[in-house]
């Protein structure tokens, strides 16, 4: 027994021993990285109540979030205190940064001192282990897996564009009675979607025209906005979630699961008939071209999920933030229909015309800028690693991050910012891309070597839909009547959807 007990002493005596010289090195290793750098400490902080355990950001996001505010309560604590500043959420040291630099250095020149810290708890459930979710080699490898898919310019079809805009247009009233434009938007781009990764579309707008009952494929889209609402959920809330049931969430991922796997089981079979020479290759199918490349059935789930996520909600929130604003903007509306009368001529685009039209590129960047549809960010530090700025009382001096920080960033509150944007930062004025070239300073699709992989994709497809809905329609009326708001979850888009009156042309 006296045995016993000395040997508990000796070992707690050894264990705190062995942690306060870890926790000492560690600390002069810390001083010494921060002097070799010429770091200065973090100023500024959002007041904490507890400087270990604190609850103060983590109550008043949750309050804003509530509100639909949150974004704009994130772009106001920087403007009280710094463009980056230190904060705790819980127990997790945060900086938050709105600096372009420190953002460069994050998602690129120090991007292998970073991880994605807890997303997978979040979106594990449903997207498994795939680009969006993984780090390190096994991202590598879903990396190089997915990106041959995008290599092509003319990744996007035009054609199957235009089949889900036939419905798309047959659901807009003609009579200039007011639609939602923003419900129609995520129908169109889970459409397109389903039928670019799976080689099957959802075909909800056909559906819809017709006046049909739900099918396999429309109840996959419902159970795909139910599962991604149960992400954004767990997302939000944290550790916390482990504690709380969801079935209605688990439910929906088990059918989209089931739904997803009949088409890999098929791609699979399908692969194997190609290399027997019992099928012929026809059209292009992202799912086919990934079966290709490995014939894990696990995988191949996982990866549809993950670009399915990545690529819908993104458009969908794209076209809508900025139809929302042509609306709002008639002259700017105007002009863009000018532009597409001129260069098309009532014809449908191709790829190359797409490109050229400018001021269509404009107003998508600008939507892109005041909406950034991804509006923040973060990245878990792996390792004591400095950034370039936020040091100091004047925040411009270089910052030592210590190992387990949290660092966030606001695109939102960036692309905000009067002294990069000038003062009518706030305001949808497509005409300042006639002269802005910006670098880090605008960041709606990430950079780095997690840089957004459908980006061309989702360009010609926002581009596409406006196209034909300006060669549709010669008047947009605003039914709305209120600003914008935010409704957030892992992308935002307009709260109040995009009401509007359209006026159809007279042929
Ligand atoms: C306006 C539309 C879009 C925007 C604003 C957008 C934005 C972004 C952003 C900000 C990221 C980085 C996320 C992060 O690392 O934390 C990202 C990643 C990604 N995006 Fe997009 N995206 C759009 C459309 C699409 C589309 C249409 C696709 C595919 C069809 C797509 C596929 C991806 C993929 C696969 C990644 C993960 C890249 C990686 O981690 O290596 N995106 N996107």
């Amino acid at each position: 027994m006296a045995l016993t007990t000395f040997l508990a002493t000796a070992f707690g005596v050894l264990s705190i021993i062995y942690y306060a010289y870890k926790h000492i090195t560690t600390l002069q290793a810390r001083k010494r990285l921060a002097a070799q750098h010429g770091c200065q400490p973090l100023m500024h902080f959002v007041p904490a109540h507890n400087p270990l355990v604190d609850f103060t950001i983590m109550k008043e996001s949750i309050k804003a979030a509530r509100d639909h505010t949150l974004l704009s309560v994130i772009q106001a604590r920087f403007q009280k205190s710094a463009n980056t500043f230190g904060a705790r959420l819980i127990r997790k040291p945060i900086v938050a940064t709105v600096e372009p630099a420190n953002i460069k250095t994050i998602l690129s020149t120090h991007f292998k001192d970073y991880s994605l810290g807890a997303r997978i708890d979040s979106l594990g459930p449903l997207l498994g282990m795939g680009i969006f979710t993984t780090d390190g080699a096994i991202w590598a490898h879903s990396r190089a897996l997915i990106r041959p898919n995008f290599a092509k310019d003319q990744v996007a079809d035009l054609a199957s564009f235009e089949r889900h805009m036939q419905s798309l247009l047959k659901l807009i009233p003609r009579d200039g009675s007011t639609v939602d434009l923003q419900s129609l938007f995520f129908s169109f781009t889970i459409d397109s979607a389903t039928e670019f990764l799976f080689g099957t579309s959802t075909n909800t707008l056909a559906m819809a025209v017709a006046g049909r009952e739900a099918g396999d494929a429309e109840r996959f889209a419902v159970a795909f906005n139910v599962a991604q609402d149960a992400c954004a959920q767990r997302f939000r809330r944290g550790f916390l979630a482990r504690f709380r049931r969801d079935p209605e969430g688990d439910a929906a991922t088990a059918e989209c699961h089931a739904f997803v796997d009949q088409f890999v089981d098929e791609a699979v079979r399908y692969r194997a008939d190609v290399e027997k020479g019992l099928a012929k290759e026809d059209k292009y199918v992202f799912l086919h071209e990934l079966a290709k490349a490995t014939s894990d059935k696990r995988q191949l789930r996982d990866e549809l999920l993950n670009v399915l996520l990545a690529g819908r909600d993104t458009t969908a929130s794209l076209l809508s933030n900025m139809w929302f604003m042509l609306a709002k903007h008639p002259e700017v509306w105007a002009k863009l229909r000018r532009e597409v009368e001129q260069e098309l001529q009532g014809r449908l685009p191709t790829y190359e015309q797409l490109r050229n039209l400018k001021y269509l590129k404009y107003c998508m960047n600008e939507s892109l800028r005041l909406h950034p549809v991804v509006p923040s960010n973060s990245r878990l530090a792996l390792v004591d690693t400095i950034l370039p700025l936020g040091g100091g009382p004047d925040s411009k001096s270089p910052l030592l991050i210590p190992a387990g920080t949290l660092v966030t960033y606001s695109p939102y509150a960036m692309h905000r910012r009067t002294d990069l944007f000038g003062p009518d930062a706030a305001d949808f004025k497509p005409e300042r891309w006639e002269t802005l070239r910006p670098g880090w300073e605008y960041l709606p699709f990430n950079g780095g070597p997690r840089i957004c992989l459908g980006q061309q994709y989702a360009l010609t497809e926002a581009g596409y839909v406006t196209v034909r809905l300006l060669q549709e329609f010669e008047r947009c009326e605003d039914r709305d009547g209120g600003v914008w708001e935010e409704s957030l979850t892992l992308t935002v888009c307009s709260r109040n959807g995009t009401k509007v009156g359209l006026t159809p042309v007279e042929k």
